[in-house]
């Protein structure tokens, strides 16, 4: 009988190996995430569709799943990246709807390498007025959709005993408050994230499964067109004096991801024009 030790020794070992192996590669050689399947919650448009695209650029096939259908054709997609796409609908806030949506990804793309959390909703009201239906689903979607969504991708992962990466989608709001925005809520559920992806790094490193957090800042995306009244806060108050764009996140993610990132995990990057770390100006 194989004990848990030893296969723990054994994943450790062929992790020290494809470190020192991967000394002389080139970074684009690191980067590269040819042959891996990436399951992407919330892949449908915004942060999670350009990531989408970004690992299809890497070589990676990639399964979109949300509640709205992609964007951009699958076939578009396909024909642009030359990788495998495939969308499934499904509701993070419904676990049954979930295992169906992973179940089908694995029958017919074979297995997951990586998963990024996506999906997710904002709510910008004083923290006074928060109801308790609006506040159950937000922190049902971004909480335990994000839970759930990395439990399901783990156990196949784990099945499958090569390991993997899972990149976790927070927030600036999981780091302070938010100028313009009541976002009370909303920065709980994502510093909930935050701490999740700590967690699991350690919990998930016996099986060389890697847990990486990203915080973006104010993105262009559909989430923040939503907010009419404060677009000139998103573009004058980060540090670097402009509002972010889903590609600013592309290399970040890419990183975590890749094999050259093989002794990360636990790590949390904010990428925010500087806004979390505070202003000068007023
Ligand atoms: N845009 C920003 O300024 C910003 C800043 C910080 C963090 N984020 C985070 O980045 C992530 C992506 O946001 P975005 O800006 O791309 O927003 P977006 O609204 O463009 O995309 C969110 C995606 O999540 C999907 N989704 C929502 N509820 C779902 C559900 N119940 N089940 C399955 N899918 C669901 C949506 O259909 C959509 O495709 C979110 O987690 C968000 O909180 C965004």
């Amino acid at each position: 009988m194989i004990s848990q030790h030893s296969v723990v020794s054994s994943i450790t070992l062929n992790g020290t190996r494809n470190a020192l192996n991967s000394i002389n590669c080139s970074v684009a050689d690191k980067l590269s995430l040819a042959g891996k399947v990436t399951v992407i919650t919330g892949g449908a448009r915004g942060i999670g569709l350009t990531l989408a695209e970004t690992v299809a650029g890497l070589g990676s096939d990639v399964v979109i799943l949300d509640v709205l259908q992609p964007e951009r054709e699958i076939s578009e997609l396909e024909k642009t990246y030359g990788k495998r796409f495939g969308y499934y609908r499904m509701d993070v806030t419904s676990k049954p709807g979930m295992d169906v949506a992973f179940e089908n990804a694995v029958k017919d793309f074979g297995r997951i390498d990586h998963c990024i959390t996506s999906a997710g909703i904002a709510l910008d009201k004083p923290f006074l007025e928060h109801n308790w239906e609006e506040s159950r689903r937000l922190l049902d979607i971004n909480i335990l959709g994000s839970f759930f969504s990395a439990q399901l991708a783990a156990e196949q992962m784990v099945k499958q005993g090569h390991g993997g990466s899972i990149v976790l989608v927070a927030s600036i709001a999981a780091h302070c408050a938010i100028p313009s925005q009541c976002v009370s809520l909303y920065g709980a559920s994502k510093a909930a994230i935050k701490l999740l992806g700590k967690t699991l790094a350690v919990e998930l490193a016996p099986h060389n499964i890697r847990v990486n957090t990203l915080s973006p800042g104010f993105t262009a995306t559909s989430m923040s067109r939503q907010f009419t009244e404060i677009q000139h806060v998103f573009q004058t108050t980060p540090p670097l004096k402009r509002i972010g764009t889903p590609e600013d996140l592309t290399l970040a993610v890419a990183y975590f991801l890749s094999k050259g990132a093989s002794y990360t995990t636990g790590a949390e990057l904010a990428v925010t024009g500087g806004l979390h770390n505070g202003r000068i100006e007023v």
